[in-house]
Parts: structure tokens; sequence; C-alpha cells
């Protein structure tokens, strides 16, 4: 345990920007015979290894895809930070992802499994796919979308959405995907950001029991875009909708694809031709516009997805996000698809209508692949064992994570519950910016609950102090990735200041600051803490929040936890933790001292709590993952910025 200083007095003065490690996690899992025997990746360090070069690496991962004109440069260093890869190469990842299965055995393979809450489900085959893509990119051009047109997509995770950004990406538009939870004023900006051409939206979407008009929400959002010409409306949830009378203004999704060619050219990409812009929210200012690009992103998402879920021609993935975020683009939509694997699109929360609903869905399709959120774990883990217990999810194989860290109770509640200590779980580490999973392990990793153990192959990491020094094994510090990687962010769409003023100024050396914090253990597995916006300092020690929350939640009573720092005139501050309790527990003044005292416990002495709340809820972003500086504007009393990706 690691409570004191260090006695070296370079170590005492870097103590402000190292974080202290206070959580020791020793269980290791070692993969099992008939994971390792099937998996792509034999021998991991083999591997990793083998990733050290990474031009050789990356060009040859590149080789699985089609390309039209090869690339004459790997990587181009010239104008750091705007790295270039595959340089001069052509190629379409639509029709990487759809066309070049159709000439295959796989052409009547099923693509799309889309199910919702309700039960409904829609299959669509490559072929079917293929057809539907050409016909709505056929119809996108006749509205006069050109290569480089911005296309905002307003829509429910359903079968029209993938064909919608698959269409985009057919005729080298760029999609701008809002997530379908967002307010008329976060949609606006982003449209008015993109300066879109189009809207794709849909009547409405299924949520929790009922239907949410989303046409109402784009009709207000568009009155202030003048930049839209035309909102194209998918009907999805059959709720009433008034479309505009203003002819070619509105119009309806199969209105407009009805009697469109199903064949369609696919337009000749330069490698680093923009795919799409992603918003993603820091915590203060306006929203960035995350740019990708195409090769790259093509090769990594890719390779990634076939690396740490092995992804065989047997396999049913299901990524359980939405299609609004990077989880949902890179791991519902490209990489699938580009790998020809079956895909399952839901739309639906992870408790409605019964805390079973994900592993009904499971069991009913056969589910092998099945990646979440920890959020949506230990927000399940609060009803109990025998939601799992009563379904047969023997079908699984491989489980992910991703989006938090995982503290490592609800990994192996995951490990014992979902998998049944057959399924390895792959926490894999990664951001809207970097397109792809950046830390993970592969099936043939030894794991340890709660790391997302190393870089994959052909990926840098490293954990440093404020001066961009290397920070000794054990000592939290700032994580950084310290080689350019073929799905990184391009720059933020008409802000390349912003772009490299962000992630990489702010450690010295040229290297990428994700603006996480992290440890390296003696094995060289890195320990994500949390955000270093959300760090605790308490008597001269840096805490990241992921450990604290951890020794909360590995209490029986707690299901999930979120802690700040509240100022406190001798440690400067002290933990102040909001906790939701497991179904049928009371938070009464004796429990409050017994988790004090478990914290102390599993933390040591510095971990101080000084406060304790029972919560129903807390706030979430739109994507799951807790505001902690919502909870601590409101402790001090201050503005909390930016609230528009906080779900009410
Ligand atoms: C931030 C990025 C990229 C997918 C979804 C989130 C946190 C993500 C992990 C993980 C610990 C994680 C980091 C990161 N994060 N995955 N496996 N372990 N933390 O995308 O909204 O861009 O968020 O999510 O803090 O920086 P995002």
């Amino acid at each position: 345990m690691e409570t004191k200083q260090g006695k070296n007095p370079e170590m005492e003065r870097k103590q402000q920007d190292v974080t202290s490690v206070l959580l020791r996690e020793e269980r290791l899992f070692k993969p099992r015979k008939e994971v390792a025997d099937i998996a792509y990746v034999k021998d991991w360090e083999a591997e990793l290894a083998a990733g050290n070069d990474i031009e050789a690496y990356w060009a040859n991962k590149a080789q699985q895809f089609e390309w039209f004109a090869p690339w004459t440069q790997t990587l181009d260093t010239s104008e750091a930070p705007f790295y270039k890869w595959f340089v001069g190469g052509k190629t379409n990842i639509a029709y990487n992802a759809v066309d070049r299965h159709v000439r295959t055995g796989r052409r009547y393979k099923l693509a799309l499994l889309y199910v919702n809450e309700r039960g409904d489900e829609r299959k669509v085959t490559y072929y079917e796919l293929y057809r539907e893509v050409n016909k709505a990119a056929n119809a996108l051009k006749k509205l006069g979308v050109k290569k480089g047109d911005r296309v905002a997509l307003y829509l429910p995770p359903c079968v029209e959405s993938v064909v919608s950004m698959l269409a985009c990406a057919k005729i080298g538009a760029v999609h701008n995907v809002v997530y379908a939870g967002f307010s008329v004023h976060a949609l606006a900006e982003r449209i008015n950001d993109a300066e879109a051409k189009v809207l794709i939206t849909a009547d409405g979407t299924f949520r929790r029991g009922q239907v949410i008009d989303l046409k109402a929400v784009s009709d207000e959002a568009v009155s202030s875009c003048p930049s839209v010409e035309t909102t194209i409306v998918v009907k999805h949830a059959g709720n009433p909708i008034t479309m505009s009378d203003l002819s070619g203004k509105e119009v309806f999704f199969h209105t407009l694809v009805e009697g469109e060619p199903s064949e369609c050219r696919a337009e000749r990409m330069d490698a680093e031709d923009m795919l799409y812009i992603l918003y993603t929210s820091g915590s203060t200012g306006k929203p960035k516009g995350v740019v990708h690009t195409t090769g790259g992103y093509m090769v990594e998402t890719a390779t990634t997805l076939k690396d740490v879920f092995d992804i065989h021609d047997d396999d049913l993935w299901w990524c359980t996000a939405d299609i609004g975020w990077v989880t949902g683009h890179s791991y519902i939509v490209y990489a699938p698809l580009l790998l020809g694997t079956s895909t399952l699109v839901y739309e639906g929360a992870p408790d409605y209508p019964q805390p079973d609903a994900l592993w009904s869905i499971v069991e009913r399709y056969g589910v092998t692949k099945f990646y979440t959120a920890p959020t949506a774990i230990r927000h399940l883990m609060r009803f109990g064992d025998k939601w799992p217990q009563c379904r047969d999810l023997r079908s699984l194989r491989i489980l992910g994570t991703v989006g938090e860290p995982i503290n490592p109770e609800a990994w192996m509640w995951y490990y014992k519950h979902v998998g049944n200590e057959r399924c390895p779980i792959m926490d894999t580490w990664w951001q809207t910016e970097t397109g792809s999973f950046m830390i993970s392990p592969v099936p043939t990793a030894p794991l340890k609950p709660g790391s997302a153990t190393k870089p994959l192959p052909g990926i840098h990491a490293d954990v440093v102090d404020q001066d961009g020094k290397l920070v000794p094994p054990g000592k939290g510090g700032f994580l950084i990735i310290t080689t350019p990687w073929p799905s990184m962010l391009r720059t933020l769409y008409k802000d390349p200041e912003r772009y490299v003023k962000t992630y990489w100024e702010v450690i010295p050396g040229g290297v990428y600051c994700p603006g996480d914090i992290a440890r390296k253990d003696e094995d060289g597995y890195l320990w994500i803490q949390g955000r270093a916006d959300d760090v605790l300092k308490i008597a001269g020690h840096r805490i990241g929040t992921s450990e604290v929350e951890s020794a909360f939640v590995s209490h029986a009573a707690v299901s999930e936890a979120a802690v700040i720092g509240k100022p406190d005139p001798i440690r400067n501050e002290v933990i102040k933790a909001f906790l939701i309790l497991k179904e049928g527990r009371t938070g009464d003044a004796h429990l409050v001292e017994e988790l004090k005292k478990h914290v102390r416990h599993e933390l040591g002495p510095v971990a101080v709590v000084g406060e304790i709340v029972f919560v129903q809820s807390l706030p979430k972003t739109r994507s799951g993952k807790i505001m902690r500086r919502v909870l601590k504007a409101r402790e001090l009393g201050i503005d909390a910025g930016d609230l528009t990706t906080l779900v009410e």
C-alpha cells in the first residue's frame, strides 16, 4: 500500500503531479485453452513486439482491404501533430464494408440484426444492405449532396441509421451523427458548426415503453439552421408527426429512396479524406468537432475488433452502445461490417422492460461476443444475480467493456454471472478522439480485474509527470500516447489551434495527452484512475476518483458510487461520496460508519471520507459517464458550465 511520500527528494518535489496509488488488486486470470486455441493473436508478447515498428505493422494490416490505388507512404510526420496515414492511397470504406462481401459467400449472410425493447426485429443480409445503401446514396446525390458536404443524422439506432452513414461514406459525404437524446439546442449547435446541408431524422424513437418524438426536436432545431436544405424523415416509431408543406424541404426516407437504382459507384476517396465529424463535449466551452478520415480509420477499427474480440465467421457481435457515440460508429457499424460479421443493433434500455433485457436478447439470438459499459454492469448488478442466471448465456465467448474504469467488483460480477467464468473480459480503453481501441488485452492475455492491460500492438503509451518525465512503476501520472496511430483524430473541425492546444501541448515532447490519469504496475499493466480534471487532492496526495469509487463499490451494500473532493481546512480536500445502494439496503448512520471503515481498510488512512450521502441517481452524461463536476459545482455553489450532455 502506497500511503507515504517517497524519500527521494526529487520524488518529493514531483508529488504534486504524481498521483498516489491506494488500491491493490492481486487477482490474475490466465486464458482458457478453448479461447486460446482459436485466437488470432496466439502470442500476445510477440504481437506486441511486432507492433514496435508501427509503419510496418499497420501497413501489413492495411493489406486486408481493397485499395483502388496503393499508398506511397505509410506515415507522414512532416506536419506533426497533423499526421497523415497511407498517403496517396485511394479507397472507400463503405465499399470495403459492404460491396466487397457481396462478391463472396457472405452475400446472403446476416449483416444487421435490429432488435428493440418491444421485441421487434429486422434482419438485413449483406446483399440487402448493399442495395439499400446504394439507393440511399443515389437519393442523396439527387438532393445535390456531393463529396465533402456534411449530412447531419439525428436518428435512433435502426437499420436506416446504418444505411444513411454508409450511404454518405459511399458518395464521400461527411456524416455528423448527433445522439437522438440530445436537446434542440445541442442538435442545432452541431448542425450549425458542421454547416450540414441535409438532416436525416425520424418520427420517433422507443424509450422505456414510450415513443419520444424526434421530429418535433428536429423541426425546432432546423428553424435556426440556415444551412439545412432538406430534412429526410425515417418512418420508424409510427408516432403522428406533421410534415412541412413546403415542397421539397421535407421528404420521407422511403419516398426518397423508392425507385432509385440499387447500384451506385463508390466515390474514390483519398485515405485522408474526411469520413465523419463527431462532436464530443469538453467540460467547458463549446463541443469539439472530432474529425476522422478514411483509410487509417478503416484499418485500425477493423484490426482492433478482429484481434481483441477474435471475430470469426460464425460470430454474432453485439455492442450495446448507441450509434450516436463513437463506440457505435466504430464498433456497431464500421468495424463489424468491414470484417463481414453480423452486428446486432439494439434500440432500448438495459433494464427495460425487466433487468434481464440484455440477457434475454443474448439468449434469444445466441450472441457470441458482447460489449457494454461498466455503468450498465454496475446498474444491473443492483437487481441481483438472478436476472442473468435465469437466462441461457452459454453462447457467449468473449465479453468487453468501455467508457470508464471497471472496478474489480463489477468485473468479477460480469465474469461470474454473465460469462460463467468461461469468457475473458476485454477492458478496452479509448476515446472519441482515438477512433479505435488503444489499451486493451487480447483473448490470450492474462487478465487483472480493473486493468485494461497494455497498449495494443502498434500503439505506445506511458505514464509521465507534468514535465513529461516517466514516473516509476506503481506511481500514478498522466497517461500519454507516444506514437501516432492510424485512426487518430486529424483535427478539430474548423479549429486546428484548439486541436494542437488540447491534445499536443499539455505535456512536453510532442506526445498526445488524453486527459486521463493512470499508473503502470510492475508487469507493465496500465490502470486508468480517472480523468485528470476530477482528481482528489488530500493532504498532499493526488488520488484518482476511480480507486475510491472502486473501494465503495466493493462493499456489499453499494451498487454505484461517485466521489468528489470537498474542501477541508486541514487536508485541503476530503472525500465526499454519493452512493446508490443495492435493492433492499437502507442508508442509515450505522451503514455510514461501516462504509467509512471499509474504505479506510481498503485504501489506507489517506483516503479520509468526510461525508457520505445516499442518492437515487447520479448525474451522468447521456452516454452514461458520471459527471463529477456537476456534483462538485453543486457542493461549492458554483456554475457547472456546459450542461447540454447531462441527462435530466
Ligand atoms: C474517456 C473517453 C471511446 C469509447 C467511449 C467513451 C474513459 C473509456 C475506458 C476504460 C477507463 C475509460 C476515459 C477516456 N474511458 N474507456 N476502458 N477504462 N476509462 O468515449 O466519450 O470519448 O470518453 O472515457 O476517461 O478518456 P469518450
